[in-house]
C-alpha cells in the first residue's frame, strides 16, 4: 500500500512504526456507556438496532465523540450474517444469541442474494459514518469469520466447547468444507460492500478459534479466512484485513504466515515475549490488553499499558483490548488509559 494517508491506524496497517501506537477498543460501543444505554432502551429488537442507519451510526459515533479514538467499527454484528442468509436469530436480554440450529442438509436453504439485501442497511450506516468522522478516523467494518459463525449456527448459540461444531467438521469433512465455502463467499461480498460503502479496514473476528487440533485449524480457520482475503483481493479490493483468531496460541504464526491477513490482532492469553520473537518484525499487530485490567483500573492498568508499549515498541502496533470491552468497566478507565496513551 502506497497511497499516503493522514490517519494514524492506516499508517500502522500499512508497516509504519508510530511513536504513540493509535488506539481503538474491541466492542468500544456498548454497554459500558450510559449513552448506549439510553439509545438501546429505544431499540428493543438487538437485530433492527443493528439494521437502523440512523441509531448504528449514533451509537458507533459516541465512543469516538467521548474518548477520540482512531478508528470507529461499525456498528452491528458477526450474527447479522447467518440471519441474513435465512436462519432464525434472535436475542434474548441477558441471555445472548439464540438461533434454530442447521445441519450439513439445511445449506440449500441459505441464500447469498437474500443476505446481500438483508445486509445492506450496514452499508448505508457506513456511509453515514464515512460523512459523520473526523478525517484522521480510521472506520472499520467487519465480520465474523467463518468458523465462529458457524459454530453459533450449528449449536444454536453459544456454546462451552463447541463439540457439536468440532464433531460435525471430523464426522462430515466435505459438508462441513461446504459450510465453510458457503460463509466464506457471503463473507467476501458482504466485506466488498462495506469497503465500496467507506469502510477504510475490516476485520475478521475468529472469537472461538481456540482448543482445534492442528488439522481441524487449517480447515476450518486457514483454508476459509485464505479464501475472504484472496475473494476480497481477485475483486480488486485492497483495504487491510485484520484478522483476529482469538485464542489460537501458537497456531497464529501460520495463521499469519498463510491467510494473507494484513494485520493480526493478539487476545490477552497469548505469551507477549513468544509472539514477539515468533511472529514477522514488519507483521503489524493489535491488541492484548487484557479486559478486566481495564476493568479494574489504576496502578495495575497504567503498568499493563506500559508493559505492552515496551514489549511491541519498535514495530507496526495498534493499542487495543485482547477481547471485548467488559460491559461494567468504568468508562473513567478509559479514560485513564486515552490519558496514559497519549502522554509524554
Ligand atoms: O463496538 C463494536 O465493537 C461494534 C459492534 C460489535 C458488536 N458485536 C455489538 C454487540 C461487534 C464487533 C460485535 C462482534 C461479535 N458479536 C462477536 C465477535 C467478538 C467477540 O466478542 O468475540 C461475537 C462472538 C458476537 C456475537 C454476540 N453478539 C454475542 C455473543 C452477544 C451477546 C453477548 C453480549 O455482550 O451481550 C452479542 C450482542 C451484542 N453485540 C451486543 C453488542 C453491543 C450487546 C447487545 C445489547 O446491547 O444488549
Amino acid at each position: 500500500m502506497t497511497a499516503m494517508t493522514d490517519k494514524p491506524l492506516l499508517q500502522v496497517l500499512s508497516g509504519q512504526t508510530l511513536a504513540r501506537p493509535p488506539v481503538w477498543l474491541m466492542r468500544q460501543a456498548g454497554r459500558y456507556l450510559p449513552e448506549y444505554r439510553a439509545v438501546r432502551a429505544q431499540q428493543p429488537d438487538f437485530i433492527a438496532f443493528c439494521l437502523n442507519p440512523e441509531a448504528a451510526c449514533e451509537v458507533t459515533m459516541q465512543p469516538i465523540r467521548r474518548y477520540g479514538f482512531d478508528a470507529a467499527i461499525v456498528f452491528a454484528d458477526i450474527l447479522l450474517l447467518p440471519y441474513g442468509l435465512g436462519q432464525k436469530v434472535w436475542f434474548e436480554a441477558g441471555e445472548g444469541p439464540k438461533l434454530d440450529p442447521i445441519t450439513l442438509s439445511d445449506l440449500g436453504r441459505l441464500s447469498q442474494e437474500r443476505a446481500r439485501d438483508v445486509l445492506s442497511p450496514v452499508c448505508d450506516t457506513l456511509t453515514r459514518l464515512r460523512a459523520a468522522l473526523p478525517a484522521e478516523t480510521t472506520l472499520i467494518g467487519f465480520a465474523g469469520s467463518p468458523w465462529t459463525v458457524a459454530t453459533y449456527m450449528i449449536e444454536g448459540g453459544g456454546s462451552k466447547d463447541r463439540f457439536k461444531a468440532r464433531a460435525m467438521a471430523w464426522n462430515d469433512p466435505a459438508g462441513f468444507d461446504a459450510l465453510m465455502d458457503l460463509l466464506a463467499d457471503a463473507t467476501i461480498s458482504y466485506l466488498a460492500d462495506q469497503v465500496k460503502a467507506g469502510a477504510d479496514v475490516v476485520k475478521l473476528f475468529d472469537s472461538w478459534a481456540d482448543s482445534l487440533p492442528d488439522p481441524l485449524f487449517d480447515r476450518v480457520v486457514i483454508r476459509p479466512t485464505k479464501r475472504i482475503v484472496d475473494g476480497l483481493r481477485a475483486q480488486g479490493i485492497t483495504a487491510p484485513v485484520i484478522g483476529f483468531p482469538r485464542g489460537a496460541g501458537p497456531q497464529a504464526v501460520r495463521y499469519a504466515a498463510q491467510t494473507g491477513v494484513t494485520a493480526l490482532a493478539l487476545d490477552h492469553g497469548m505469551d507477549t515475549q513468544w509472539a514477539a520473537s515468533a511472529l514477522p518484525k514488519t507483521l503489524p499487530i493489535q491488541g492484548q490488553l487484557d479486559p478486566a485490567v481495564l476493568h479494574a483500573g489504576g496502578a495495575a492498568l497504567d503498568r499493563e499499558v506500559d508493559r505492552l508499549l515496551s514489549a511491541w515498541a519498535g514495530r507496526p502496533y495498534v493499542f487495543n483490548l485482547g477481547h471485548g470491552i467488559n460491559l461494567e468497566t468504568p468508562p473513567d478507565n478509559v479514560t485513564r488509559l486515552m490519558a496514559r496513551l497519549r502522554q509524554g
